[in-house]
């Protein structure tokens, strides 16, 4: 079994993502700015840059060149206390945890990243927002100045779930023939303190309650955590680049035209 590091490991899907992949055997290296006994290890804020680095730093240590995957969970909501911050932590907090970890994925075999975006992002697909082209030239400050002229959670949110699956698909290609797979998760309405907090907020939380899935209920971590397991595994050797919608049938419901 390997060694695997999961963002977010101290909440909602990526606590569960930690909990499957403990239970197959795998050593975890959880990642997160709230500290919780069970698998998080580094604690760091993921929204900036020496955070980052303070993470990469870490999990190289505790992995010891043994790292084969990394799982990024982290991510805030339409709630956050600024729409900046969306953009750093949803983009910035995942690209730059990859780019400084590839180098460790590629001393073993088998290495596999996965993403975890959202359905929100497909808001952005008719037109993306200017702040989906900063996220991927690499530019944080413009990003966050555009976040914060247009000073609206929800877009930012959308092009940051949009834009980190543009470039999970961008490495994906570039990458696939040194053998590393990189896939996207898209889950829908999942029951965790995240989505809690949306329906509770109160310019938010109608739309969000009223928006049901053709399942009739919203998701539980464990059911995003399954397909991240399978995602990781060797199973899915032949999967890369690809968005996998865990959303109850939210997608097709949106996009009942479009694929
Ligand atoms: P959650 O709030 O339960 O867990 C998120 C975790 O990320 C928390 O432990 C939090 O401390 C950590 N985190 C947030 N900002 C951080 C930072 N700056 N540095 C380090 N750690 C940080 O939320 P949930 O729902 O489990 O979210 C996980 C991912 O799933 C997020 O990327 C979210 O956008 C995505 N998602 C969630 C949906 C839902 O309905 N719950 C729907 C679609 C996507």
């Amino acid at each position: 079994m390997s060694v695997i590091a999961v963002t977010g490991s101290a909440s909602g899907i990526g606590a569960a993502v930690c909990e499957l992949l403990a239970n197959q055997g795998h050593t975890i290296i959880g990642i997160d700015r709230q500290t919780d006994e069970k698998f998080t290890q580094v604690s760091t804020d993921l929204s900036s840059p020496q955070g980052r680095n303070a993470a990469i730093e870490h999990v190289k240590a505790l992995a010891k060149g043994q790292l084969s995957g990394l799982v990024c969970c982290a991510g805030v909501g339409v709630t956050a206390p600024d729409a900046a911050l969306i953009t750093s932590v949803n983009f910035f907090g995942v690209t730059e945890l990859v780019e400084g970890l590839k180098s460790d994925l590629y001393q073993n075999d088998n290495p596999a990243v996965v993403v975890i975006g959202s359905v929100a992002a497909t808001a952005q697909l008719a037109g993306p927002h200017a702040m989906v082209d900063a996220m991927l030239g690499g530019d944080e400050t413009q990003t966050r100045q555009l976040a914060q002229s247009a000073n609206a959670p929800q877009i930012s949110y959308a092009a940051s779930k949009y834009a980190v699956t543009c470039w999970a698909r961008q490495q994906a290609a570039a990458e696939g023939n040194k053998g590393l797979r990189i896939n996207v998760v898209a889950p829908g309405a999942v029951e965790t303190p995240l989505h809690q907090a949306s329906k509770e907020d109160p310019r938010f939380g109608e739309a969000v309650k009223k928006f049901v899935a053709p399942v009739g209920r919203a998701g539980q971590p464990a059911e995003i955590a399954a397909t991240v397991g399978f995602l990781i595994s060797e199973q899915a050797s032949f999967i890369t680049g690809s968005v996998l919608f865990v959303d109850g049938g939210m997608d097709a419901m949106v996009r009942a035209k479009y694929f």
